[in-house]
This record gives C-alpha cells, structure tokens and sequence, in this order.
C-alpha cells in the first residue's frame, strides 16, 4: 500500500500540490469555504492514480491545494462513503495520501442528525469522541503493522488543543457550539426510530456516515485532528420525520458561515 501512496503523492507534488501544512475534508454541502482560499491547484480525484473514483453527484470529488489564512492547505471537495461501495482502506487512503504530502493537521467536517434532542438543527458540534458502528476498522488489513502501530491507541483520537482552540473561537465569535459524541454508521439508509433510540442510549449526540475511518487513520498517522459536524436533523424517536437529503444539504449549507469562521480561524493559530 505505501507504494500505491507514495505514487499518489508524488503524482500530486508534479502538478504543484507542494507542501500543505494542513489538510480539510469537506462535508456534505460544506464547500463554500473554497471562496476563501487562493486556490493553486486542483485536481479531479478520477485523475489522481490509485485514488477510488468519484460517484455521487453531489459531490464534486476534486482535490484542491492553495492558501488559507496565509497556510498552505489541501482540501478534499467530497470524501468517500462506505455506503458508496468503497472498502474503509479505499475511504481513508487520500488521508494517507495527504499526510504523504506532508500536511501536519487535519480537520474534517460532516452533516450529522442530532440524536441529543438539546442539539438543533442548523446549529454544529465539536465532535470529542467517537463509536466506530461501521463493522470494520481501516487498519484491519495485512502489513499494517509496517505503516506504524497496529494497536492504535483511542483515549483521545481527537486533538486536545485543536479542539480547545476550536471552543476559545466560537465563543469569540458569538458561535454556539455544542461538544459530543459522533457515532458512524454505513447508511446509506438513514436510522429506524429503535436504532436512534439505542444510539442515545449507548451514548451518541450525532450520528452521520463519515469521518471516523479517517479519524482512525490519522491516528495511525500520529496526525492531529479535529472534527466539526454540522447538525442537519433532529433524530427524535417519539417524533420521527421522514428526512430528505435535500433538506440535509439546506441545513448544511446554513451552517457553513460558521463552520467557515472556526476553520480558517483555527488554521490562522495553528
Ligand atoms: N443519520 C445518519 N446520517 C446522517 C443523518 C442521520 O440522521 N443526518 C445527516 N447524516
């Protein structure tokens, strides 16, 4: 796998993709932040070698390298889904493609339902911990234990300083953001009112899809990151309503000002 990696990476350095301090991956409906980097390049993820090939719609699916708050920065415009058909090692590998490039953090975002009912929609959460309910790790695979440490420690899998910075600029900027916990799920179907009754049982504030196989993989990077879900729905068991993702993507985008404000601030005090 480092060779598949290391081509990717140099594949993308060629086309001048040259050290980026920090990377981004961007949720759904969360890409207006673009209009704040000076972008330098960019690259459809179907032209990047050994990268999976982009397949939902709404996701552009292209990899974007240029500065933000005065860092070098490499954004990835649509991730990888598990509900897509990808493997988790296929979902996390541009993470380890970045970290090739040489980026030092990694920040992620996402749209999650809000299983803790004190949480509205619209409004976005520092994710502190996660449960991992997709079936697998992306670190279940032979030869890990040559790209690092197999038994990968999880007491904190999300950045303690990050995540601090992260809590000192909201409340500078009048932005209300919750703490929790993410638990992942495949989907791509959403929950039954019993399933969003076990995940508020077993501890879960948001629910979503995405970003913990690329939280595991950081960590087995040793690269700090951070995550911030932006809460699209409310999962009320008791009161359940059929959710669209027309509707996910509208609550996605209401957030993104905020979301645009705790990321570039936190890249500016990196
Ligand atoms: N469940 C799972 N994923 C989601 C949800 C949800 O309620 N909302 C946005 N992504």
């Amino acid at each position: 796998m480092q060779r598949y990696i290391d081509e990717s990476a140099a594949f993308l350095k060629d086309r001048g993709f040259g050290e980026p301090e920090v990377g981004i991956i961007l949720g759904t409906g969360l890409g207006k932040i673009l209009e704040e980097v000076e972008i330098q390049s960019e690259m459809s993820y179907n032209h990047i070698p050994n990268f999976p090939t982009a397949t939902v719609e709404f996701h552009h699916g292209k990899l974007i390298f240029g500065t933000l708050s005065g860092k070098k920065v490499i954004l990835m415009q649509g991730r990888f889904h598990v509900y897509e058909g990808y493997t988790l090692r296929d979902v996390t590998f541009p993470v380890r493609v970045m970290h090739a490039l040489g980026v030092k953090k990694l920040l992620v975002s996402n749209a999650a339902g809000a299983v803790n009912l004190d949480f509205k929609k619209g409004e976005i959460m520092l994710i502190d911990d996660h449960i991992n309910l997709q079936g697998g790790s992306p670190l279940a695979f032979r030869g890990v234990e040559k790209m690092g440490e197999r038994f990968v420690d999880m007491s904190a899998p999300y950045d303690r300083d990050m995540n601090m910075l992260l809590e000192k600029i909201a409340s500078e900027n009048d932005i209300n953001l919750h703490k929790g916990v993410y638990a992942s799920v495949v989907g791509p179907q959403l929950e039954t009112r019993a399933e969003y009754r076990y995940l508020k049982i077993i501890g879960a504030d948001a629910v979503g899809m995405s970003t913990v196989p690329e939280v595991i993989v950081a960590n087995h990077l040793n690269l700090p990151v951070a995550a911030v879900s932006v809460l699209t729905d409310e999962c009320d068991p008791d009161n359940l309503q059929p959710v669209n993702i027309q509707e996910i993507i509208t609550m996605a985008n209401k957030a993104e000002p905020e979301m645009i404000t705790l990321f570039s601030e936190l890249i500016k005090q990196l």
